[in-house]
């Protein structure tokens, strides 16, 4: 398409994927569904289904950006014109504008956190006053409601800018920033008095605890980490140039979200043992245990740790935030000839009305029930349960079943020219082809029956 942006080298095409990747999935869900399903055996599992299941849909949807160039909707009208594909298109753009706006109320209690780490409030108090910060503050309506605006704002002002100013320059600085930071915590963690419990959780495999929820769980979150089934990689794939490695790109962005999971984990679990919590008690685990640790030691070291806990969160929360954003606003531009302007503002004022009941369903909207869940875990299992699942189940069957085998096989070898990607192929193809989409769909149906 004419005019259209594109990232500049593959060191960049990595750091974008690997900033849509790494986000609140490493830190803050990695950790506690591992804690729930018997640590370092969860771990491999993961890896499993990361790199056998998740990452062949990873190449399916890179393989239908890359070739068209298009947004999701776009895509799907240029491979399959005038089919009932343009329903996957579709459905791959509301769904991350939905996971945008709860995922943004957990951004925003990340920036007021990070507010409540500068003002040394994790010093004081004993633990039950540090753990009920957090349900008092998740439930208290204007501070949550601010901080996800803050955190939307951001993200808008980001995608606004455009590929190269916006998410391309700032996904490169960033996520090497990131590592750093992360590795920092996790050496303060590992060398917390008592720390070895959690080290060794997270390495010594206990294969009683895997069942067949726990691969639904690995296989889930693969898929969540990874951002996969919504067309967030569809469309960063739109923006790689004709030339590069799909091959190359999705592995090194595939191994930077598994190492960046591990080191979450090395930096939450020592600390949680530390402090004798259970490892699987929730998504508070973020919250409202490290809060509780940080305020335990109660020194200087700890707050400032909690300073650049809070703002890796936040940072990588923002770098996956305007991938999911990016998919709406690309598809707005292209599709329906609006500026740049108008499509991110409409989405910023889309997510903050969902946003802002999703994060009010802690506080004065608590009583209201979808299905019996609270508003916001409705749309977490509305979105990451089912509607990436089915995204990627879909993405996976077009590109095994509906694209022709010698469009597939150009795609991902450039024409034949990467031999490694050539001899690779079969075993690629028949993995989209066959073992991903039964794997997935006996997955998906159990979960859906169970
Ligand atoms: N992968 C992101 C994370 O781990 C979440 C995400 C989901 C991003 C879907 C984009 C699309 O936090």
């Amino acid at each position: 398409m004419a005019g259209r942006e594109s990232f500049r080298n593959r060191r960049n095409v990595i750091m974008a994927m690997a900033g849509s990747a790494i986000g609140l999935g490493n830190i803050w869900r990695f950790p506690y569904i591992a804690g729930q399903y018997g640590g370092s055996a969860f771990i491999l599992l993961y890896i499993f289904c990361s790199f056998v299941l998740a990452l062949p849909i990873f190449l399916s949807e890179s393989v239908i950006g890359r070739a068209t160039h298009r947004n999701t909707f776009g895509a799907m009208e240029a491979l399959a014109p005038g089919t009932k594909w343009k329903w996957l298109g579709l459905l791959t753009i509301i769904t991350p504008v939905i996971i945008l706006s709860y995922y943004s109320v957990v951004g925003g209690w990340s920036i007021g956190y990070l507010a409540k780490s500068c003002a040394f409030q994790f010093t004081a108090g004993s633990s039950e006053e540090v753990t009920g910060m957090f349900s008092e503050f998740v439930a208290s309506p204007w501070i949550p409601l601010a901080c996800m605006t803050i955190f939307l704002g951001l993200c808008a002002a980001i995608v606004y800018k455009g590929v190269n100013k916006g998410i391309e320059n700032f996904n490169k600085i960033t996520m090497p920033i990131l590592f750093i930071l992360m590795i920092v915590i996790v050496i303060y963690s590992v060398t917390l008095p008592g720390a070895g419990e959690g080290v060794k959780y997270m390495l010594k495999p206990e294969f009683s605890k895997l069942s067949m929820d726990a691969f639904a769980a690995a296989l889930g979150q693969s898929f969540f980490s990874l951002s996969l089934g919504v067309g967030t990689i569809l469309t960063y794939s739109s923006y790689v140039r004709g030339d590069e490695n799909i091959l190359v790109f999705s592995n090194g962005t595939a191994l930077a979200d598994l190492a960046f999971a591990m080191i979450s984990g090395f930096a939450v679990m020592p600390a949680v043992f530390s402090a004798g919590i259970e490892p699987g008690s929730g998504p508070g685990l973020i919250f409202e245990t490290l809060p509780y640790i940080f305020s335990k030691m109660g020194t200087f070291m700890s707050s400032l740790t909690a300073i650049l806990f809070f703002i890796t969160i936040i940072v990588a929360a923002l770098s996956s935030a305007v991938s999911m954003m990016e998919v709406a606003v690309a598809y707005l531009v292209e599709e329906k000839n609006v500026t740049r302007m108008k499509a991110t503002v409409g989405i910023f004022i889309f997510c903050f009305l969902l946003g802002s009941i999703c994060s009010l369903s802690f506080g004065p909207l608590s009583n209201v029930k979808l299905l019996g869940n609270s508003i916001f875990s409705f749309c977490d299992k509305l979105c990451s349960n089912f509607l990436m699942t089915l995204g990627a189940l879909l993405f996976c069957i077009f590109v095994g079943w509906k694209m022709k085998k010698s469009e597939v096989r150009d795609e991902l070898t450039n024409g034949g020219r990467f031999k490694t990607n050539a001899r690779l192929f079969p075993a690629i193809y028949s993995i989209i082809r066959y073992l991903a989409p039964i794997t997935i769909a006996f997955i998906f149906l159990t979960g859906i029956i169970a």
